[in-house]
């Protein structure tokens, strides 16, 4: 394709742009009418959010009910596409009522900025240096950020460790920023950058990235809730849920599906806010690694003395409520204020909470009927809709596809044309 019409594009408005982009595919009135339905945001607002806006790619939210968080009631807002996650969700919640809900809670909100140096003739030289020199350090990367420090956080420590790479030895320092209720990308960021070049005076080292890390050791939130046998049904399901979480424990294949069926409800609660689901996905997979030595689920579940069902997730939780999207996006915005909360860390523990809920939900149902009985009606609706239904058809549709458990658009079709007739 000649991408020539597209020169300058950043500069345009959106609707010149689209005018652009429909010449250039042949899009159609009605699907260029599509893309300007910029979905909560003002198009002047979507123009600001990122380069080369052409409209906005909507995802729906729902609201996950029965959360009880450290015996405070909350709602939750989940962006997501998939169906099943926020109803599977809201029942977790429902059935560690009996219990009391949910206890969370979290570690400061301390991230970490690398400083990577290299091309050192005494890499312990130069740690030693580092750390002989951490308190000027420190101050000079507070000198950055002084409304964080007034707030009460700023940088507080620097940890450096020495790294066999393919390149030589590398000595990496960490600086560990408290970063309220900022994610803290910028601030960290900023800092590591500021004493950059103090550390490569310091060391005779050459510096090459600055850069936060995802792995947010320091950064956690946990949560744990007891599920009762007598709201799971009989203690044999209490069993079933730890024998699937034996098998995540044991075995990468089935962790990397366990965790992200912990995902689903964690990014749904981070995309909702505005926050950045790239790092808190990245942080997620990193931890489970990290902290065992080798792949691992984030949640863990065992038998309590009552034979009643107890789980617990501990997980990075990089989320903010100042700054980025969640301060510009109105939906994001209007999700927050559903939520109720007013710290970042009050965030990452319903974070958490619905972490574990949502793999409790995909654990029963798993380790007891299967997951497609509760899919397969939502699937069964969409199937419905993609073959033509609409109105009260859609769930006369419905009722055969799954009546005959034969979820199929081929069927679809044939069951509304019989249907119409
Ligand atoms: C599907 O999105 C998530 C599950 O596969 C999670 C799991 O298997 O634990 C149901």
């Amino acid at each position: 394709m000649d991408q020539s019409s597209f020169k300058g594009f950043y500069k345009k408005s959106i609707d010149e742009r689209l005018d652009i982009l429909q010449a250039a595919t042949g899009l159609s009135d009605e699907e260029i009418t599509i893309l300007k339905n910029t979905g909560g945001l003002t198009p002047d607002q979507a123009d600001r959010m990122i380069e080369n806006v052409v409209g906005a790619m909507p995802v729906t939210m729902g609201i996950a009910t029965n959360f009880v968080i450290n015996g405070t009631d909350k709602l939750v807002p989940m962006a997501i596409e998939e169906p099943s996650v926020v109803a599977a969700a809201s029942n977790a919640a429902r059935m560690s009522k009996s219990a009391g809900g949910f206890r969370t809670r979290t570690t400061d909100p301390i991230m970490i900025g690398q400083i990577q140096l290299t091309g050192m003739d005494d890499p312990e030289a130069a740690k030693a240096a580092i750390e002989e020199n951490k308190a000027s350090l420190l101050e000079m990367g507070n000198a950055k950020d002084p409304m964080l420090v007034k707030l009460g956080g700023g940088a507080r420590d620097i940890e450096v460790r020495i790294i066999d790479t393919i390149k030589g030895k590398m000595v990496i320092s960490h600086l560990l920023v408290n970063c309220l209720d900022a994610m803290g990308a910028n601030a960290v960021n900023t800092m590591a950058e500021a004493i950059a070049p103090e550390i490569e005076k310091l060391t005779g080292g050459k510096v090459y990235l600055r850069i936060l890390s995802n792995l947010a050791i320091y950064r956690l939130a946990f949560a744990e809730a007891t599920w009762t046998k007598e709201v799971l049904g009989g203690e044999n399901i209490v069993d079933g849920v730890i024998e699937a979480y034996a098998f995540a424990e044991a075995d990468p294949f089935r962790c990397a599906t366990h965790n992200k069926g912990i995902m689903n409800g964690i990014d749904a609660v981070i995309l909702a806010t505005g926050n950045d689901f790239r790092a808190i996905e990245a942080g997620a997979h990193a931890y489970a690694s990290w902290k065992h030595g080798g792949y691992k689920p984030l949640t863990s579940y065992e038998k309590n003395e009552n034979g009643d069902l107890v789980g617990r997730i501990e997980i990075p939780m990089a989320v903010g409520l100042i700054g980025g999207a969640t301060a510009v996006h109105p939906t994001a915005k209007i999700a927050v204020k559903i939520l109720d909360i007013k710290s970042a860390s009050e965030l990452a523990q319903v974070v958490a909470a619905v972490g574990l809920a949502q793999n409790f939900a995909a654990m029963r149902a798993l380790a007891t009927e299967g997951i497609q009985r509760g899919h397969m009606g939502l699937h069964a609706r969409n199937i419905a809709v993609m073959a033509g239904a609409d109105g009260d058809m859609i769930d006369k549709v419905v009722s055969v596809l799954v009546a005959e458990k034969n979820v199929r658009i081929d069927r679809a079709k044939e069951v509304l044309e019989e249907l119409n007739k």
